[in-house]
């Protein structure tokens, strides 16, 4: 494809090596772009991304081609934007029922403790880009973020191709729905905490997008990832994003592949900042298994539905959670 093509050459440009050691266990899996897009056929490194997506739904992905000075900029970006003087963030404050702008998680004070500030804003398509919003965000990070922005979306349409193909399908239809779809990214701030082990960063969640793409922006770790009932600490390699496949992609393979509920964890001494960048589905239209993964033998377990009424239990309370209405019985 066009898209692949376009990556192979940047895909050159950061090679990096991981580590031979490593010291947490067990390991999230690490898939390396720049050889999937070498490969023709069924490959070894296709393997492991299907390995990692039905086992893990998450995995580290490296010699991702985006550039590095890049996100070094929008790393600091995010990290400085928490920092401005409170006269500067209040332009860019959340306005009563929008999710958009700085703010608190929602649902935050439904009994849950979030340690957490965000700002969370649409970044695509661009017309839907809330004019007081984006414009506000102080240069060159403005800058940054709208080069980062279409670079997430050449990445994502990257790994939803190679996720049809390790499927086996051949016209895989999300990436021509996501495309049409639309993008936003969440900055988590998360200021140091006198009491870490009584609260979370971020509850327990599976993500509501199709895909994710996260950015551990300073050194700080807290991520944690749900496997098999143990929440495994996830040490970023540098240079890495990590990807999460969220609820729509869950039911888009049929449950071939899984979201996985994953948290953030705090700490007493350093704050955190991350940045995740979601890719979901364009606001009409529906959302289902894709037809060639429904089989006699795998029937449907998740229902087609429209993204309105996909997202509804998105919004209630318990909305950390995977709402179930769209589940098969
Ligand atoms: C999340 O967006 O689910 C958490 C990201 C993080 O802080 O690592
Ligand atoms: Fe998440």
């Amino acid at each position: 494809s066009l898209v692949i093509d376009s990556m192979k050459e940047v895909a050159k440009e950061a090679l990096i090596k991981v580590p031979e050691s490593t010291s947490f266990m067990p390991n999230l899996p690490i898939v390396d772009l720049s050889k999937l897009l070498s490969e023709e056929v069924k490959s070894p490194e296709l393997e492991k991304l299907d390995r990692a997506c039905k086992e893990w739904g998450f995995f580290q992905l490296i010699n991702h081609g985006v550039d590095m000075k890049l996100v070094e900029d929008v790393k600091r970006g995010a990290q400085e934007l928490f920092h401005l003087p409170i006269e500067e963030k209040k332009k860019l404050w959340q306005k009563p029922g929008d999710m958009e702008g700085f703010g608190q998680m929602l649902g935050s004070d439904e009994g849950s403790s979030n340690w957490v500030d965000l700002f969370y804003i649409l970044t695509l398509p661009s017309h839907l880009r809330k004019p007081h919003l984006f414009h506000n965000i102080p240069m060159p990070f403005r800058k940054n973020l709208e080069d980062y922005c279409i670079k997430m979306r050449e990445l994502a349409m990257n790994i939803f191709v190679l996720i049809g193909k390790a499927l086996g399908i051949e016209a895989w239809d999300i990436e021509e729905s996501i495309r049409e779809g639309g993008q936003s990214i969440r900055m988590n701030y998360y200021p140091p905490c006198p009491q870490p082990e009584n609260v979370l960063g971020l509850n327990a969640h599976t993500d509501g997008s199709a895909l994710t793409i996260l950015l551990q922006a300073n050194e700080v770790d807290g991520l944690q990832i749900d496997k098999h009932g143990t929440w495994v600490p996830v040490k970023p390699l540098p240079n890495a994003f990590i990807i999460s496949l969220g609820d729509v992609l869950e039911v888009m393979t049929n449950g071939m592949y899984r979201s996985t509920m994953h948290r953030a964890v705090v700490n007493s001494e350093k704050e955190r900042v991350s940045i995740a960048t979601f890719y979901g589905p364009g606001r009409s239209g529906n959302i289902g298994p894709a037809p060639t993964l429904v089989t006699p033998e795998r029937p449907a377990l998740f229902k087609t539905i429209g993204v309105t009424d996909f997202y509804k239990g998105y919004l209630s309370p318990e909305y950390l959670g995977k709402p179930k209405s769209y589940i098969n019985d």
